[in-house]
């Protein structure tokens, strides 16, 4: 196991929590990989007398693990590839040609579905997720597929940071999949999305929540002020060469700045925007 203490390795409190990974005492060849981001812990059985949610690894899978090991939540293989062979809203918001494999960064990858989906498609994605739990499930998803889960293709990172540090034009297209805003009541998320909101400390139906969080350890105190979506979408489109796509539940209301043009779904719809070339091509013609 890895020399320096784990808590010196944890990320921003903003990343949420850092979930124990519990698996079978003969298995741990198998998690080792996860060591430096997670707590690892042997365990005969799935630990049900927890109060926080945690991860389990059955020798198959990793698995979300919450309310007393009542819910469970992980990705099968085949809901990512029957994804990625439908007719996709997302690959046509993302402007994914057959011919010509577009660079993507996926900058909020969470369970990983859409970016590898748009992956399968044939589009050169790099996956990016801050919370380690979210990011332990999808390197997990990634090994069941057989793609790679090397920081290049992966990374437990903070996409400000990551959008930050690459230069303009660093890949075509950049998406953005937030958490959606408060709705009502009625309709709760799927389990899935509650479960990941539990562990990324964002409550599905609050999501402004995590916008502040009191920081730990020396600055305790502090107060962690997340971009706003107006801010991800700039930063975005000085990394991305043509487009910038956003997720955004149907009826949420239109964003600031204006979309350039949206596809609409049942349920979801994806707002638009130029990349930094495309931005500047308008420019020069107006
Ligand atoms: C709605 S989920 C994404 C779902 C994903 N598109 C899928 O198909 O499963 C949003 C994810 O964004 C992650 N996230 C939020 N802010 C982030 C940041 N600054 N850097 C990286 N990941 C972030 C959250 O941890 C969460 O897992």
């Amino acid at each position: 196991m890895s020399d320096s203490p784990l808590a010196e390795r944890l990320p921003n409190p903003a990343a949420g929590l850092v979930p124990t990974l519990y698996f079978p005492a003969h298995l741990e060849a198998a998690v080792v990989a996860y060591q430096d981001r997670l707590p690892l812990q042997a365990a005969p059985e799935v630990p049900t007398n927890l109060s926080q949610p945690c991860l389990w690894f059955d020798g198959e899978q990793l698995q979300l693990v919450a309310a007393g090991g009542v819910m469970q939540a992980c990705v099968a293989t085949q809901e990512v590839t029957k994804r990625a062979a439908g007719v996709s809203l997302l690959a046509r918001a993302c402007n994914l040609a057959p011919r010509q494999p577009i660079r993507l960064l996926d900058a909020m990858a969470g369970w990983g579905v859409d970016g590898l989906a748009l992956q399968m498609r044939g589009a050169k994605v790099v996956q990016v997720e801050r919370n380690p739990g979210a990011w332990a499930l999808l390197h997990d998803l990634r090994r069941r597929f057989g793609y790679s889960t090397q920081p290049t293709d992966l990374r437990c990172a903070d996409a400000w940071q990551v959008l930050q540090d690459s230069p303009a034009a660093a890949v075509e297209v950049v998406y953005l999949d937030p958490m959606f805003a408060p709705r009502k009541k009625t309709a709760l998320p799927n389990k899935r999305l509650q479960l990941l909101a539990q562990v990324t400390n964002v409550h599905p139906e609050n999501p402004s929540a995590s916008l502040q969080v009191a920081q730990a350890g020396p600055d305790e105190g502090a107060v962690v002020v997340e971009p706003t979506l107006g801010e991800w979408i700039a930063a975005a489109q000085q990394v991305a060469s043509t487009r910038v796509v956003v997720k955004r539940r149907l009826k949420d209301p239109p964003m600031q700045p204006s979309p350039a043009w949206q596809l609409k779904g049942k349920t979801v719809r994806y707002d638009c925007y130029p990349g930094l070339a495309a931005a500047l091509y308008r420019t020069l013609k107006v």
